[in-house]
C-alpha cells in the first residue's frame, strides 16, 4: 500500500483536501494512508527550537541538521523502501510522469520546510531529492506536498473509477487535454461542435486528437514536438 508520512511544523494541515474526494474516499478505503508528524517533536530545550540563525550571516532563519534528521530516522528506518523528499523551489520540476512512478512504488517520506530552508548537510547526508511544484515560491513545503499526494493517490488502482479516464488527460500522451462539452447542446449561442454529435467514432476521436494538437503547440510550445 502507498504510504505518505509527511514532516512538518503543521501537521493539523493534514489531510486537508486530501480528506475530501476521491484521494479522501481512498483514503477512507484504505487504499492508501497518511501519517503527518510534528518536527518540533525533535526541537531542542525548553522552546523545542528547530531552527537557528544562517552560518555566514543573512535573514530569516534555517533548519536544524540535528533536529530535522532526528525527524527523518524516527519516521523512517534506514531500511526504509520509499523515496525522501524535500519540497522546495529550487528542486527538480515535478511531472506527470514522475506521478506515475512514485504512485506505483511503497509511499513517499516528504519533509515540508518552513524559514528560509534547511541546512544542506541533512539534505546530502539523509540522500533527500529536492522537489519543485513549479517556478514561484510558497510559504512553505506543505502545499507542495498536498499536490504531489493528490497527482499519485488518484493514479493508485482502485482509487478512479473509471481507470481509462486516466489515459486520455493532460499530459498523458505528451499533449493537452481536448475541450469537453455536455447538454444542453446551444447555451448562449454557443453550440457543441457539430462532430462530437455525429455518432461517427472515428472521426471524434481525429478531431479530439487535432485539437489536443493544436492547444498543445498553442499554449505549450514547449512541449510541442511531432
Ligand atoms: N516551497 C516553496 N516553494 C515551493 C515550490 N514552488 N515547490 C516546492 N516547494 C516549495
Amino acid at each position: 500500500m502507498f504510504c505518505a508520512t509527511l514532516l512538518t511544523l503543521f501537521p493539523a494541515m493534514f489531510p486537508g483536501p486530501l480528506g475530501q474526494s476521491l484521494a479522501g474516499d481512498a483514503l477512507a478505503r484504505g487504499l492508501w494512508s497518511l501519517e503527518a508528524r510534528d518536527i518540533r517533536e525533535h526541537g531542542l530545550g525548553r522552546h523545542r527550537a528547530v531552527d537557528d540563525t544562517p552560518a555566514g550571516g543573512g535573514p530569516g532563519m534555517v533548519m536544524r541538521a540535528d533536529v530535522i534528521a532526528a525527524s527523518l530516522d524516527a519516521a523512517a528506518p534506514p531500511d526504509d523502501p520509499r523515496a525522501k523528499l524535500i519540497m522546495s523551489p529550487r528542486g527538480q520540476p515535478f511531472t506527470q510522469r514522475q506521478a506515475r512512478e512514485w504512485a506505483a512504488g511503497p509511499g513517499l517520506v516528504i519533509l515540508c520546510p518552513r524559514f528560509e530552508g534547511v541546512d544542506e548537510r541533512v539534505i546530502e547526508g539523509r540522500r533527500l531529492t529536492e522537489v519543485s511544484i513549479g517556478d514561484y515560491v510558497l510559504s512553505g513545503g506543505e502545499i507542495a506536498a498536498l499536490a504531489i499526494l493528490d497527482a499519485c493517490v488518484r493514479l493508485i488502482p482502485g482509487v478512479m473509477g473509471k481507470p481509462e479516464s486516466g489515459a486520455e488527460e493532460s499530459f498523458e500522451a505528451g499533449l493537452l487535454e481536448y475541450p469537453h462539452y455536455t447538454r444542453p447542446r446551444a447555451w448562449e449561442g454557443r453550440l457543441i461542435p457539430e462532430v462530437l454529435l455525429s455518432g461517427d467514432h472515428a472521426k471524434i476521436a481525429a478531431w479530439r486528437r487535432e485539437e489536443s494538437e493544436r492547444i498543445t503547440r498553442e499554449r505549450r510550445s514547449d512541449l510541442w514536438e511531432p
